[in-house]
């Protein structure tokens, strides 16, 4: 049978490799079964619990749904829109934030990642912002939500509270509890310069990420820049236990080319970082360089990324409307 796919991306700028091979790339895949139904939301709610430049995040939402599309997205067979223009998110996340109890939202780690030392200045969207992320996929039934694995937690979290709704209401099987659908290889793509680090919009080196609109030579002077190790190429998978790097940059190779980490490993043993680099460039290159003309041509057409915003949240506006009443009846409004 068919899924009910929904899933969100923050306009919050420099999308990058990490966004494609963690998420948007299993969007296209889900999105190009014709069984499957997809809401792609570009999620501006979430992107204002941390400071925004307005002009910024009004660019950085059409960039958003530019790179959806450059990506291989067809508009046509699925739902873009963003987040504000549907007012049943931000009403669905008021009443489950109700449902949702203060100690499971104090064990969320992104929370503590994103607040830093300074908890008392974070602000209070920051903190609530896995029950607007609930709200978000629990009014749309959706039954499969894609996504990097730094939002495994959220989803649990979006589990736990569908059921109590249901239980403390007692309307059996009323919200979807949603399976999410995180790649089992490659769903967490680390920083270049540090392979400890996710790798992320809001890390201050551009060197640390390829984003999704670098052109040729950038892609290639950030893998010529990136952070190895003195030895040559690992002999045997188990050494990457510890050489993250030598790990992160086999598991992208390895991701771009479709093949396991055992056969990249086979590939390059005892080799030199720089020859497994021009490879690994090459590939990124032809990834990703016809993704970046394409998200430039697209920003330059605003009416048609405007049109198909427009179109989306009048398509999402009819389902997600329909569940909030129904939401609003059961709680006793
Ligand atoms: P965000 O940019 O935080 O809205 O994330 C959009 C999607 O990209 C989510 O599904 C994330 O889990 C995924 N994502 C973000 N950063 C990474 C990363 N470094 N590796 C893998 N997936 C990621
Ligand atoms: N929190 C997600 C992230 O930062 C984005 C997001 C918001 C999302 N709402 C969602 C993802 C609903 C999946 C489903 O990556």
């Amino acid at each position: 049978m068919g899924k009910k796919i929904f899933s969100g991306v923050q306009p919050t700028g420099n999308l990058h490799l990490g966004n494609y091979l963690g998420a948007i790339k299993n969007f296209v895949d889900l999105n190009n079964d014709n069984d499957n139904k997809c809401i792609f939301c570009v999620v501006d709610l979430h992107a204002i619990t941390v400071k925004q430049d307005p002009k910024e995040l009004k660019n950085n939402i059409r960039e958003t749904v530019a790179t959806f599309i450059a990506s291989g997205i067809d508009p046509k067979k699925s739902i873009i829109f963003n987040q504000s223009r549907v007012a049943a998110h931000a009403e669905g996340a008021w009443i489950l934030s109700c449902v949702a109890r203060m100690g499971w939202l104090n064990r969320m780690t992104q929370f503590k990642e994103k607040a830093g030392k300074d908890k008392e200045k974070a602000s209070i969207g920051l903190y609530s912002y896995p029950v607007l992320m609930a709200a978000d996929i629990l009014l749309y039934d959706a039954t499969h939500v894609p996504v990097g694995d730094d939002q495994k937690q959220h989803l649990e979290l979006c589990r736990d509270i569908a059921q109590k709704f249901n239980n403390d209401f007692e309307v059996e099987n009323f919200l979807q509890v949603p399976e999410p659908l995180i790649q089992k290889e490659f769903s967490r793509i680390m920083s270049l310069k540090d392979g400890s680090k996710k790798m992320s919009k809001s890390e201050l080196s551009d060197l640390s990420r390829i984003n999704l609109t670098d052109e040729k030579d950038q892609i290639i002077n950030k893998i010529k820049k990136a952070k190895t190790d003195p030895l040559p190429m690992p002999q045997d998978i188990k050494e990457l236990e510890e050489r993250l790097e030598a790990k992160n940059l086999l598991g992208i190779y390895s991701s771009l080319t479709n093949s396991t980490l055992e056969n990249s490993v086979k590939n390059f043993a005892g080799k030199n970082f720089s020859e497994f680099k021009d490879e690994l460039a090459e590939n990124l290159v032809n990834k990703i360089e016809p993704i970046s003309n394409e998200i430039k041509k697209l920003l330059g057409d605003k009416n048609y990324l405007d049109e198909i915003l427009l179109d989306g949240v009048e398509k999402a506006n009819l389902i997600a409307s329909k569940k909030i009443e129904r939401i609003k009846e059961i709680v006793g409004f």
